[in-house]
């Protein structure tokens, strides 16, 4: 059988609309033309597709044969189309994504696997703190953000993807340096470098504290990871840190990780958005990836 689309969609027209000058109507084609396309295919297919009933047409068996096969082609051809759209725009898209700083290094490297899988796709990440994350949830600013804690306060869409493990460093020199199970007790006297207050790594190792009453001096205050770090090597007092900012410092020993009785503290990473918000294709395949393979980049 030689036959088109095209011929399959005049003669789907017929059929729904009854008549050849309603069908020819609502495919903006002259009636002869209708007609000539279905004589065309009952020729190809050797039967006749239409009986003529007075002014109404009806299908004959043949006919509702052919309709069965033609919806099911157009129905086909229709996803198609759907699924050639999600990848165009998958392609050409624009991806948001705003991530905790704590988060940053394991996340840029996420959106770099991400930016070589869909290299025509404009991606922006933004490094903040949870306070800043909260805001431009708040403000639906973003595709999607990875956080520590997602505010309860808003009305989230957020899933749980890995452990992030909160460690205690210090320099290398510092007596408890290779001890097993310090207790917390012992570090009521110590000075730490923090975070801003708005971070949510401070927010937890001060209530770990807090929790276990044991004073905790916040002497020095910092507002990026990588400051911290630099502090703690150079003497200026003990972090804790997620587990996730350490790269290289603890394999050259610059800094090494105290081993506290309880610790780490082990909070979750988040992948968020706003409930509602409609995410672009692009997103949704960020987002499958941050859930099945964030673990491999960190
Ligand atoms: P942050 O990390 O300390 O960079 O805000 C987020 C979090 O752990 O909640």
């Amino acid at each position: 059988m030689h036959f088109t689309f095209r011929q399959l969609q005049v003669f789907l027209a017929v059929a729904e609309q009854g008549s050849f000058t309603r069908a020819a109507e609502a495919l903006c084609l002259s009636q002869p033309a209708v007609s000539m396309q279905v004589k065309q295919l009952e020729r190809h297919t050797g039967l006749a597709l239409f009986e003529q009933f007075g002014k109404r047409i009806e299908l004959t068996h043949a006919g509702h044969e052919l309709a069965i096969y033609a919806r099911r082609i157009a129905g086909l051809l229709e996803e198609a189309d759907t699924v050639f759209e999600q990848i165009r725009d998958a392609r050409r898209g624009r991806l948001s994504v705003s991530v905790a700083s704590t988060a940053g290094a394991f996340a840029t490297r996420l959106l770099a696997a991400f930016a070589r899988r869909h290299p025509a796709a404009r991606i922006s990440l933004d490094v903040t703190n949870n306070e800043g994350l909260y805001a431009q949830l708040d403000a639906n600013a973003c595709d999607l953000v990875i956080m520590g804690r997602p505010p309860e306060a808003l009305d989230l869409v957020a899933d749980p993807f890995m452990d992030n493990p909160l460690v205690m460093i210090a320099p290398p020199e510092h007596p408890l340096a290779g001890h097993e199970a310090v207790a917390l007790q012992r570090f009521a006297a110590e000075r730490f470098v923090v975070r801003e207050p708005g971070s949510g790594t401070r927010r937890a190792a001060e209530g770990y504290f807090a929790r276990h009453g044991v004073p905790f001096d916040a002497h020095l205050e910092m507002t990026t990871n990588e400051a911290i770090k630099q502090a703690v090597a150079a003497g200026l007092g003990l972090a804790v840190v997620s587990q996730h900012t350490l790269g290289l410092e603890l394999a050259s020993g610059a800094l090494v990780r105290l081993d506290v009785a309880g610790l780490p503290i082990v909070r979750q990473w988040y992948v968020a958005h706003r409930r509602g918000r409609r995410l672009s294709p692009l997103a949704v395949k960020f987002r499958d990836l941050v859930l099945s393979e964030a673990g491999d980049y960190v």
